[in-house]
């Protein structure tokens, strides 16, 4: 993302350029991705919004429409990329992408290898963890999805720190030049055991794999196949519980007032049937959170292993 591109300065600080590109933010499940354009013009429901406008803004602003709606410019993170980018195969989340980064042990400087590519989600914060100095090499076999991967990664700035390679991966393994080189390898792939003798010769010593299958059939497989080379072999399931946060209007006993409401339990909240104690309630504003109704369920499972020292 921008703040990786050597010519420029830290996009957050940074003030947005013609060229740029920017995540136009409406709401948390209403947001696109937009290269300014001097001389274009946004439409949406909120009303026409200027391009020219949006030059020497900093990234973060509020950009008002011409009739008065506004939008919000935000700088393209891969959290922001991951919910604008255009899906060509399922992809990974930020509840995964972050638990992969972490237990992959990934810092600036790491190489990291990743097959197979699909839409680049994941590649785009393998990416920026190893910025500045590191680098993602990236496979998949299927040709148009490269040559797209790649096109997306010189939109939004990453080009930089990632290869994208077209090759298959469960036939032929990585390439003989990465053995003993990788610092972590990610594999999301149909059938990973066909893959891992490969990724054990890819990995320096105390190198970690992590693989990611939808089903335990191939979670079963691929272990059985790890137990040969790799140690501390360990699988989760991340389970994510999103709450939504809105003000309602509530009904407080006399007793509670003074109190803070949000956080009283609910069945002291709730209305009373007698008619004396309707009387001695009186309504307030209050934060309320509540699980959302959007919540994912089961993505995948993350199965993680380290190579065993010899
Ligand atoms: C589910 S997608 C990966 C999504 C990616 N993790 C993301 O977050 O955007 C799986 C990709 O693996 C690729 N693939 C499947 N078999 C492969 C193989 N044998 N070698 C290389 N790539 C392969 C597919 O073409 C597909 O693009």
């Amino acid at each position: 993302m921008l703040p990786f591109d050597p010519s420029k300065r830290n996009s957050f600080q940074r003030q947005i350029c013609d060229g740029d590109l920017v995540i136009v933010y409406e709401r948390h499940d209403s947001m696109k991705a937009i290269k300014v354009n001097n001389g274009s013009e946004l439409q949406n429901r909120f009303g026409v919004f200027k391009h020219a406008d949006w030059i020497g803004k900093p990234f973060g602003s509020k950009a008002l429409s011409t009739k008065g709606g506004f939008v919000y410019l935000l700088a393209p993170t891969p959290e922001l990329w991951t919910l604008v980018l255009s899906h060509r195969t399922q992809i990974l989340y930020i509840a995964d992408i972050s638990f992969v980064v972490t237990y992959l042990e990934i810092v600036p400087g790491c190489l990291v290898l990743e097959s197979g590519t699909g839409s680049g989600s994941l590649t785009t914060s393998l990416a920026r963890a190893v910025a500045p100095s590191g680098h993602v090499h990236t496979f998949d076999f299927h040709e148009q999805r490269a040559t797209l991967a790649r096109e997306d990664f010189e939109k939004n700035g990453m080009s930089s720190l990632i290869t994208v390679f077209v090759r298959d991966i469960q036939g032929e393994g990585f390439p003989e030049e990465f053995c003993g080189t990788a610092d972590s390898v990610f594999l999301d792939l149909p059938q990973p055991w066909l893959a891992l003798p490969s990724v054990a010769r890819m990995l320096k010593q105390d190198g970690v794999v992590c693989s990611f299958s939808p089903c335990i059939e191939q979670v079963q497989r691929s272990c059985e196949t790890l137990r040969a080379k790799f140690t501390d072999i360990r699988t989760f399931e991340i389970l994510l519980r999103t709450y939504e946060i809105k003000e309602a209007r509530i009904k407080v006993e006399e007793e509670d007032k003074g109190s803070p409401v949000g956080s009283l339990p609910y069945k002291r909240r709730q209305y009373s049937s007698s008619e004396e104690n309707h009387e001695c309630m009186e309504k307030t504003n209050s934060i309320m959170a509540r699980p959302s109704r959007e919540t994912k369920g089961h993505t995948g499972y993350l199965t993680f292993a380290r190579l065993a020292c010899i």
